[in-house]
């Protein structure tokens, strides 16, 4: 049996739950990406990386990349979470941006929905947050032309499922 690590980068929970509930459907091992290094990705055969999108950007893609470039023959899994509703264009505009042409590709990539954690979010990405909210807002024409008053008080939200780690969990049962 081959032996699987599942490690991610998490801020505000999302990602890191979603890697608990892959690393124990499979029986994985299970890091914060700030405690793996290229001799922990030696000890393993399946490597499943998880990121939450940030403006489109899997949150530490870069590092894992270099990684990737240096053991390519080992099974890499990466995912991300994002509070965008998916479908199949969004995940393959995501793809596009994370993976051009030249870099390094994992064997599959996944998205999974989560949500917003304000509580637990950082000041400045909240206000980052907030202020776009409103500019969207303010593009809003509504029936009677007038601009409808921006939200003051946006609340976090949690879409997480597990439903949508099947795909993943069916792909790992198989490698393995
Ligand atoms: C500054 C900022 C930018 C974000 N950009 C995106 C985005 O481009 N697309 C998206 O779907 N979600 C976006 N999100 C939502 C996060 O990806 C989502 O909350 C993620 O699951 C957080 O993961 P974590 O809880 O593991 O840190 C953004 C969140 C923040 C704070």
């Amino acid at each position: 049996m081959k032996k699987v690590l599942v490690f991610y980068k998490s801020k505000t929970g999302f990602t890191e739950r979603y890697a608990r509930w892959i690393a124990e459907e499979i029986g994985a091992d299970i890091l914060p990406i700030e405690k793996v290094n290229l001799e922990t990705i030696d000890s393993y055969d399946i490597l499943v990386f998880g990121g939450p999108l940030f403006a489109s950007r899997i949150s530490a893609l870069d590092k894992v990349q270099k990684w990737m470039e240096k053991r390519p023959k080992k099974t890499w899994v990466i995912f991300a979470t994002g509070a965008t509703p998916s479908d199949d264009g969004f995940v393959k505009s995501i793809e596009r941006i994370n993976f051009p042409p030249d870099t390094q590709k994992p064997a599959r990539f996944y998205y999974f929905l989560s949500g917003i954690n304000f509580e637990k979010m950082g000041w400045f990405n909240r206000t980052l947050i907030k202020l776009f909210a409103r500019m969207s807002q303010k593009n809003i024409k509504t029936d009677s032309g007038t601009a409808p008053v921006p939200p003051r008080d946006l609340r976090s939200v949690d879409l997480c499922d597990p439903i949508y780690i099947e795909p993943l969990l069916k792909y790992l049962r198989i490698k393995r």
